[in-house]
């Protein structure tokens, strides 16, 4: 069995061979640090490298592996890790725009198919779900994750887990890949929203309302763990103990293994957290087993274990904990696990893959504005289509798009095309570049941003995009941000349209057209004139490999939209962070302006400009009042809670029905709703459905000041609505 297999291979090794499995190295693309990785071929055949990331396709990640078993004393495989965070190959939106679908299954699936591309590419390790809970849409890697809540994110985390290592965790079949659950724990509360920012939180927050997905992905079987860059209250991640020793492994039972994020253990050094010997020290001790890319483990661990301050039985056990791994995912039975050439040409971005990604990408569409139903587009239409975000193909696969090639993503412009068929005349323009930020654009496309800028005035490409309008029916306006203006290390402090946007859109008003605005960004923006003043509002994110058509079936009503937010879009980033499940304060303002001593804005209302949960749709839906089984718990009990809903508008659509708790009186104080359920259904015009959902006597806990997990004996209100804001409710009590 496993255990003995890794303990008498242990056996044979060497300290410097068990140092070296702790060693995970970068070959190939998509450096995101100041390290790059030297004398790696060398390395592996002297049995100092564990894993590689970064590379992949048949034939690179044969060689390097043939390298580890063919010609290092061990024969020891490699791990082979790389982000594919929302596809492979076939890219599907990102994390966000996915998120919005509510729809696990669609999730789950997009998770299958990137699992199965990039495990025929050579790669045997994820580095996803990222389930970082973010409130501050200025940090830009609220793209690469679920959104803003806790309950929301758990589920999402775990289809993520099962959709990437398979529904019975078998990672020895070939088509599953180890999944990695990062970024562990609390990069999205970095404060002010800026990247590698400090975290600080209670731990009664922690444990509340940032720490449940990272708890589901562990008990969903995630088979690997990357410790975070950031600080919490003053201890770096991958230095703390409390987090990846008595937390995710005592408390929570993880039994995998922790990888840091790209040189994080080197950073401690800038943290203030001592010397390189110090750090790594401080690193293994805390419960990290491999170092990303920083080499700390491969230069120091030998000294600190002649020194005394770190002992073989620490380096043994980061060392089983990464064989272990190996050994699960099947590598030392075949070590390429079935990789040709002839099944990745079979595998890759096989039509199948595509019809499910253009289905999944419809799936996460938000509807946020249709006035006087200004859509579906009739399909006889001469459309004005302008915009900087309209012909762009690579910006549609958005950030961390893995080995996705933008050149084979449709454009909006395209997708408008090929739906909207003969009928439609399309006229185009670019209006205005997506920035005018020289700066902005050369570090972009540094980073393979291939954005090409139009060098003349924008009063002159506005008035082109103003023609186009004029000659037009109706305007499709396609702005937003570009894609590497979120993502890692791509923070905004102005989270409006960037650049001649919004005067683009200003001039394209004046006509007196049509104006639909069609949204391709990252991130909740600000937009106060664009809610005000657009006809329509889609929000499309990123959409991936399929974007363009996805986005065409919805303008066209091929397809009803049925996404809804999960993070709170502000009227002004000054209301960040912005979320719907906050406190009530002793103080709460309801809205009467002379009210003075409230809690609440001299400038901006308190309210969002969209709240969580919030979609249109081109029908409408109606819930009845909800009802609950049982007016009065005893400990331990649940109850059910019922609401019919109807589809009362003109269209077949799918609703998410969302269930909110609110805890009127606890031992702390308590958000005003938390999300406990939902369910996305498919409604027939005209038709009606009654919904159950069961709350159990779990979703009725919080955990307490003493971190006990505990519910508390008084009223309970539960509401169930189409989102956070619009909520019916109905109340029941739990017993002492
Ligand atoms: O997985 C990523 C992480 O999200 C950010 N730093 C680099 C890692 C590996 O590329």
């Amino acid at each position: 069995n496993m255990q003995q297999f890794v303990a008498s291979l242990m056996q044979k090794m060497t300290l410097e061979e068990k140092i070296g499995q702790l060693n995970l190295v970068s070959v190939g693309f998509d450096v995101t640090g100041p390290v790059v990785s030297k004398d790696v071929d060398a390395n592996i055949k002297k049995g100092l490298v564990g894993g590689v990331l970064n590379t992949y396709t048949p034939v690179a990640a044969r060689k390097l592996q043939a390298l580890a078993i063919k010609e290092s004393r061990l024969h020891i495989p490699l791990i082979l890790g790389y982000d594919v965070i929302h596809g492979h190959r076939t890219i599907f939106p990102i994390p966000l725009g996915l998120a919005a679908s509510w729809d696990l299954d669609a999730m789950e699936r997009s998770a299958r198919i990137a699992a199965e591309e990039s495990s025929a590419d050579g790669i045997n390790w994820v580095y996803s779900p990222m389930v970082d809970i973010a409130r501050d849409p200025r940090w830009g890697r609220v793209a690469e994750g679920a959104g803003e809540d806790p309950y929301l994110g758990s589920r999402i985390a775990e289809a993520m887990v099962h959709g990437y290592q398979g529904p019975t965790n078998d990672l020895t079949r070939p088509e599953n890949v180890m999944a990695c659950l990062k970024h562990f724990a609390l990069y999205g509360a970095a404060e002010a929203g800026r990247d590698y920012n400090t975290t600080d939180m209670s731990r009664q927050r922690m444990y509340n309302e940032y720490l449940p997905p990272y708890k589901a992905a562990v008990a969903a079987g995630v088979g690997s763990v990357m410790s975070s860059f950031n600080d919490i209250n003053g201890i770096p991640a991958s230095a703390n103990k409390w987090l990846l020793t008595d937390l995710l492994r005592n408390q929570w039972g993880f039994t995998g293994f922790v990888a840091t994020d790209y040189t994080a253990i080197n950073e401690m050094e800038a943290h203030g957290m001592g010397d390189e010997k110090k750090v790594s020290e401080l690193a293994l001790k805390a419960g990290v087993d491999m170092d990303m890319v920083g080499e700390v483990f491969l230069k120091q661990l030998a000294t600190n274990l002649k020194e005394g301050t770190v002992s073989q039985a620490d380096i043994d056990q980061a060392c089983r904990r990464v064989l272990e791994a190996k050994y699960k995912l099947g590598l030392f039975q075949d070590p390429y696990r079935g990789v040709t050439e002839a099944r990745a040409k079979a595998t890759m971005m096989k039509p199948a893959f595509l019809a499910d990604a253009r289905d999944i990408t419809r799936r996460t569409l938000v509807l946020l504005k249709n006035e006087g139903q200004t859509l579906p587009l009739k399909n006889t239409l001469n459309i004005a289509v302008v915009g900087p975000l309209a012909d762009r193909s690579r910006d549609m696969i958005g950030n961390w798009s893995g080995a996705g090639d933008g050149k084979q993503a449709i454009s909006i412009l395209q997708g408008i095309k090929n739906v909207g068929g003969a009928g439609v005349r399309v006229t185009y323009a670019q209006g205005c570049n997506v920035t005018d930020d020289d700066q902005l654009i050369k570090r972009l496309n540094e980073h393979g941003g291939e954005l090409k800028t139009d060098p003349r005035p924008a009063e002159t490409t506005i008035a082109e995009a103003v023609q186009a309008a004029q000659g037009a029916d109706v305007v499709v306006a396609v702005v937003g941000e570009s894609q590497g203006m979120t993502g890692e290390a791509a923070s905004r402090a102005d989270i409006g349209l960037p650049g001649r946007q919004l005067d683009l859109l200003k001039a394209l008003k004046a006509t007196g057209k049509r104006l639909v605005v069609v949204l391709v960004n990252g991130r909740p923006l600000t937009l106060p004139w664009e809610s005000q003043n657009a006809d329509a509002i889609l929000e499309t994110w990123f959409g991936g490999t399929q974007a363009g058509n996805a986005v065409a079936d919805a303008l066209f009503g091929v397809y009803n939209p049925s996404g809804k937010l999960t993070m709170t879009f502000p009227q002004s980033v000054g209301q960040v962070p912005i979320y719907y499940n906050h406190k009530n304060t002793g103080r709460p303002y309801a809205g009467v302006l002379l009210d003075k001593y409230k809690s609440r804005y001299l400038d901006v209302p308190n309210d969002p400009l969209y709240p969580f949960g919030f979609g249109l749709s081109y029908t409408t839906f109606t819930y009845s009042k909800p009802t609950v089984s049982q007016a009065s718990l005893r400990p331990g009990e649940g109850l059910n809670v019922t609401v019919t809903v109807q589809n009362t508008g003109q269209y077949d659509g799918a609703e998410v029905a969302q269930l909110y708790l609110r805890d009127m009186v606890g031992s702390s104080t308590r958000p005003v709703k938390e999300l406990k359920g939902f369910q996305k259904i498919i409604l027939k015009k005209g038709e009606s459905r009654q919904l159950t959902f069961h709350l159990a006597a779990d979703d009725l806990k919080l955990y307490n000041d003493d971190l006990k997990f505990v519910a508390e004996p008084g009223e309970f209100q539960v509401m169930v609505g189409g989102n956070s804001r619009d909520v019916q409710m109905a109340s029941f009590t739990l017993a002492p």
